[in-house]
């Protein structure tokens, strides 16, 4: 029987590479030299891609596979997707962010405490012979009964605020709509941002949410707030933050994302109110492995005419959403 052709624009974790070898005739665009010349010739042929938010897919691509029906992410964001070009067509999209909540939700957390308890600086006091010259480690705040503000409260942010209520934190959420949760609402970003401590940042990326937390937000926040960006680094205004952190207006920025990935801003690292994690919040051999199952499992679906698995409703993320 002749296998379905599959163009992939990105490589997948060994585990799902062996099952697409084994189910579909691969294109690797991903590895072609003339990407354009490859694309117009093995385009046609494919109904379905395998991807990555990391890689592009723009409407030349799109246009280039006039019968594509299905594009499979393995990842949960895909902001360098068309995603207009998309909706157009009708051509389905699915993600991931089922299979990486349980872990980003994990790493907002780790932040936070890693932060609100200098983690890093502790660890070097330890290290370095300080315990024993300069006498216990300066006394930290505890997070108990503090306020925890989640922006954006889809399938991680509802993941963060149950962790965060069983921390003892009083969650509360902003949300481009109000959602049938047990978590108070609060409907003003910056009324949130104000009567927050820590304020956790898990909206999609995109033009939708760019620049979203302001340094409005981030002043309300405050000279003891700490702000926890897991999302996108385009989400926060990052030369505010940077302004903001340098002058005290904020406490504490613990990030996973950056605008300038993988070189951050060398005006930010250098700041010691920050606690920075390598855009790894899924980066675990369990949830990439799931990440990369999922989209072997969505094109399954598709090809067996069954419903897909984690599609993605792109009528909310046009012309723009808040949610991850
Ligand atoms: C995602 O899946 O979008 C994560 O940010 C990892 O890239």
């Amino acid at each position: 029987m002749t296998k379905p052709d599959v163009m992939m624009l990105f490589p997948q974790r060994p585990v799902a590479m062996a099952q697409l070898e084994d189910a579909y005739t691969l294109h690797r665009w991903d590895l072609a030299e003339d990407k354009a010349a490859f694309l117009a010739e093995h385009g046609p042929k494919c109904r379905t891609i395998a991807t990555n938010g990391h890689a592009p897919l723009d409407a030349a691509m799109i246009e280039a596979m006039p019968n594509l029906e299905l594009v499979s992410c393995s990842s949960a964001g895909f902001e360098s997707f068309d995603l207009a070009a998309l909706a157009k067509r009708g051509i389905a999209l699915t993600n991931t962010s089922q299979a990486l909540c349980d872990d980003v939700a994990d790493t907002a957390i780790m932040l936070m405490l890693a932060a609100r308890r200098s983690l890093v600086a502790a660890d070097a006091y330890t290290r370095s012979g300080d315990w024993a010259t300069k006498g216990p480690f300066p006394l930290q705040r505890s997070l108990k009964g503090r306020k925890l503000g989640i922006v954006g409260l889809g399938t991680i942010g509802q993941a963060i605020a149950r962790r965060g209520e069983a921390m003892g934190l009083q969650v509360s959420y902003w949300n481009r709509r109000k959602k049938d949760a047990p978590w108070r609402f609060v409907p003003d970003l910056v009324e949130l941002a104000r009567e927050s401590d820590n304020l956790i940042v898990i909206v999609a990326g995109g033009e939708g949410t760019r620049g979203l937390i302001s340094a409005e937000v981030m002043e309300a926040l405050g000279p003891e707030g700490l702000l926890i960006n897991v999302a996108r680094g385009s989400v926060v205004d990052e030369p505010a933050m940077i302004a903001a952190l340098s002058s005290g207006k904020l406490g504490h920025a613990a990030l996973d994302v950056y605008a300038s990935e993988p070189n951050p801003d060398p005006a930010l690292t250098a700041l010691p109110n920050t606690t920075l994690f390598p855009h790894h919040a899924s980066g675990t051999v369990e949830t990439r492995d799931a990440m990369a199952q999922l989209l072997v499992d969505n094109l399954k679906a598709h090809y067996a005419g069954k419903p897909l698995l984690s599609p993605v409703d792109l009528r909310a993320y046009l012309p723009g959403t808040v949610e991850a």
